[in-house]
């Protein structure tokens, strides 16, 4: 038995969605959405194909996600430290994401998904900050998905800011320094109230955390593939899924 499922699980195609117990879905998964670029360098094409890609992966794996019962999905699309990059291709990230918008919103709107942009929006170009503004205000109504899209996102930035807000709090007499624990810190991050990520998905074939969030995922399961973002599917979500829901969380107790 369990070499047949061991050969079942390894032939992607087999997989399926009726494989998983309904009853031990993540809540709050991440996903780096990474490999864009080199998934298009394999191809002889530029990196701006991969990202191109990439965004269709998104519209995918959001409904994905959604029909598969997960309450939160928070991706990373550009992190603080992006910025390195050549210009050219920040541009074109940037005007993807407004393009994605522009694309996608009526379809996400009708799986009743709820957006949320998570991230330091200032350093970003006007227009593309008010159309982050109008697309979650258009949706902040819908009760489905939750999707938090990381743009210009960084843990430690994250952590940063929410101590300076701290900071303030306790300037102005409206917190006392005392009364600071776990569960205020908490309040003052980009994802809360839902911050605690059960299952954190790396494609790409890296192997590392890049400033995603750092606070959020204290105890996170990690599961990582060779595949490259675009060439994510629904059933390599739900590999990942399969793979969470053989692990045993002990959450520092005994089993
Ligand atoms: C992830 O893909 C997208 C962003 C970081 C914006 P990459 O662009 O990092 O692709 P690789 O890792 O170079 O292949
Ligand atoms: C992480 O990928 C950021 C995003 C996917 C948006 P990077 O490609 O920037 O990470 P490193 O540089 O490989 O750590
Ligand atoms: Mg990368």
């Amino acid at each position: 038995m369990i070499h047949f499922l061991h050969k079942k699980r390894n032939a992607s195609a087999a997989i399926s969605a009726d494989m998983l117990d309904p009853n031990n879905i993540p809540h709050h998964v991440a996903i780096i959405m990474d490999g864009n670029g080199r998934w298009a360098k394999r191809r002889g094409m530029p990196r701006s194909y991969g990202h191109r890609a990439g965004a269709d992966t998104l519209k995918r794996i959001v409904v994905a996600a959604s029909d598969l019962g997960i309450n939160v999905l928070t991706v990373y699309a550009f992190s603080t430290e992006n910025w390195k990059r050549p210009d050219t291709e920040v541009s074109y990230i940037m005007k993807l994401m407004n393009d994605y918008l522009r694309k996608n919103l009526l379809e996400l709107d009708e799986h009743n998904v709820k957006l949320h942009f998570i991230g330091d929006m200032s350093r970003l170009n006007p227009v593309l900050q008010e159309a982050f503004q109008q697309a979650e205000a258009d949706m902040q109504h819908n009760t489905g998905l939750t999707l938090n899209v990381a743009v210009n996102y960084g843990g430690r930035l994250e952590l940063t800011q929410a101590m300076q807000k701290i900071a303030k709090d306790v300037q102005n007499g409206q917190l006392q320094p005392a009364d600071i624990t776990e569960q205020t810190i908490s309040k003052y991050l980009y994802t809360a109230p839902e911050n605690d990520i059960d299952l954190m998905i790396r494609p790409g074939a890296d192997k590392r955390v890049s400033n995603f969030l750092l606070w959020q995922m204290a105890y996170a399961e990690f599961w990582y593939t060779d595949l490259c973002w675009p060439e994510f599917t629904k059933e390599t979500l739900i590999e990942a899924i399969l793979a969470f829901q053989g692990r045993e969380r002990r959450f520092g107790g005994l089993k």
